[in-house]
């Protein structure tokens, strides 16, 4: 799994498992990657809907990396 806060943008989700968002509205499968707003403008919420773009928002980039432990 990898989370990847990409630079003024959202946050990219990469996995290899199957991913479900679960709302009140119910449950919708997920391509991978997907990605999650956190500019906190998306009409979309969580996911991202391009309107960080809009906003101007500025993030700096990050990762994180998980895997099995040994
Ligand atoms: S990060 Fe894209 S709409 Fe919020």
């Amino acid at each position: 799994m990898k989370i990847k806060s990409l630079p003024n943008g959202p946050n990219m989700l990469e996995t290899e498992e199957s991913l479900t968002l679960k709302t009140d509205a119910g449950e919708k499968p997920l391509k991978t990657p997907c990605y999650l707003c956190r500019c906190g403008h998306s009409k979309t919420k969580p996911l991202c809907d391009g309107s960080h773009l809009a906003a101007k928002f500025e993030a700096p980039a990050a990762e994180i990396v998980g895997g099995k432990k040994t």
